[in-house]
């Protein structure tokens, strides 16, 4: 198993580019199952989650290829199996997402409940809800939600929480059903645009992706299409984070500004300076930083995969910080890696109160999940002396080639093989 170790203190320059979004190309990879015509997708990023989600795929009977480093052809010429088994939704939960496109283009569906994660019980009640009321005839039998329709039929929907994946799940299974959808509070993530995108190109007839009111007129059936992933957000904020910790001076190459607005503004609070050039924005950090109340929201607020990243940096502010997470509940695992570098910290709830402290000191740390270990890596490259974190397999799940791209822009920073498992 790799590790990453750091060596601290060195200010990140240069320019970096990004990867297309994970988020976004989970669903789109998905979406494959809806067509039995092969559909072609440019700039997915190559990274363990979505090798995982091809595995699943596979096995339902889409057939995949990469016709070039970051573009794919899927084919789902026939369903081959309707089972997304537990072995492969328990590493990845976003693999649940395969429900809606397989009830609505197979009729039935044998799909794994993803259980809870190290971030909280994230349930999937909603994804369940939404699709019982377009009709399918939903049981919970052996962790297995087994689902089964002829045609699925046009609903109105209120989701509880908006939550991503539920209004994906839904937006697939409604595009392929008889009538009109109406999902109300639907989750407006850029990444559900993006699907919403893909979905419109194979010929659904999806309005308001991006709003609170999505409707989606189904259609009989969908066609082969090609698309563009977006960039990924969540990775330009987490190098932003890196370039400001480090008092660097980065240009993140096709960052998407008018997505990242929440982001921009925290970090200006914090004290970074932060330029929108034509394609992109250049971040720098040359005074102190300074200490922010943050509150994690759903889309357009500051997004929950960047409060860990967020938390590193506010450790070495001068003065004391909250932050409250409102997605998950118990997304505070980093913290207490950040503690064994020297923070400061003091969690009640939802609630953490971060006191500055002059200097966090490398250590070996311990990766919990994916943004948790991003966190540890942008503590590492302000640290002093050395930062050695294992369990690296988490950020591969959602950062591609991080390594390779932090020491492009002068970080210390190299993978090197555990002799012993973690
Ligand atoms: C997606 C993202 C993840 C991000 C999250 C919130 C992907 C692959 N993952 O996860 O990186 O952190 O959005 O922006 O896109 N909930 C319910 N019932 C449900 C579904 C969700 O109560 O049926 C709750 C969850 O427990 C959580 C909240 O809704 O508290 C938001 O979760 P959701 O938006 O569904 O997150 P994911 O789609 O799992």
């Amino acid at each position: 198993m790799d590790k990453i170790v750091i060596h601290g203190g060195a200010p990140l320059r240069g320019e970096v580019a990004l990867s297309g979004s994970k988020n976004a190309a989970l669903p789109i990879l998905m979406a494959s199952l809806l067509t039995d015509e092969p559909v072609f997708i440019r700039n997915v990023p190559r990274l363990r989650d979505v090798h995982t989600a091809l595995a699943l795929l596979g096995r339902l009977g889409v057939e995949s290829r990469w016709t070039d480093e970051h573009a794919l052809e899927l084919r789902a010429a026939s369903i081959a199996s309707h089972e997304a088994p537990y072995d492969l939704v328990k590493t990845m939960r976003a693999s649940f997402i395969v429900l809606g496109p397989l009830i609505a283009r197979a009729g039935r569906a044998r799909v794994s409940t993803p259980g809870g994660c190290a971030i909280g019980a994230r349930p999937v009640n909603l994804h369940i809800s939404g699709i019982r009321a377009l009709g399918a005839r939903i049981q919970l039998r052996n962790g297995y939600v087994e689902a089964r329709a002829d045609r699925l039929t046009g609903a109105r929907l209120w989701l509880d929480t908006p939550s991503v994946g539920a209004t994906e799940n839904i937006m697939m299974a409604a595009a392929l059903a008889r009538g009109r959808t109406l999902i109300e509070n639907a989750a407006r993530e850029p990444e559900v645009q993006d699907l919403a995108l893909m979905l419109n190109a194979m010929g659904a007839r999806i309005i308001g992706a991006g709003s609170h009111v999505m409707e989606i007129e189904g259609v009989e059936r969908l066609h082969g299409a090609e698309h563009t992933v977006i960039p990924d957000r969540i990775e330009a904020g987490s190098l932003m984070v890196a370039a400001a910790i480090t008092g660097g001076d980065v240009l993140v190459r096709g960052a998407p500004v008018e997505q990242l607005k929440a982001v921009v503004a925290k970090l200006e609070e914090v004290g970074a300076d932060i330029e929108p050039i034509a394609d992109g924005l250049r971040v720098s950090r040359k005074g102190a930083i300074r200490p922010v109340e943050l509150r994690t929201l759903p889309y357009p607020g500051f997004p929950t995969d960047l409060q860990a990243q967020m938390m590193a940096l506010l450790v070495i502010s001068q003065g004391t910080s909250v932050i409250t997470e409102t997605i998950f509940e118990n997304r505070f695992m980093h913290a207490l890696e950040l503690i064994r570098m020297g923070a400061d910290i003091v969690m009640k709830g939802p609630t953490a109160v971060i006191r500055g402290v002059p200097k966090l000191s490398g250590a070996p740390v311990m990766a919990t999940d994916l943004r948790a270990s991003m966190s540890l890596v942008i503590a590492g490259l302000a640290a002093e002396g050395t930062t050695e974190i294992s369990r690296v397999y988490h950020l591969d799940r959602g950062y591609e080639e991080l390594d390779r791209k932090l020491a492009s822009l002068g970080a210390r920073i190299e993978r090197v093989k555990e002799s012993s498992a973690a």
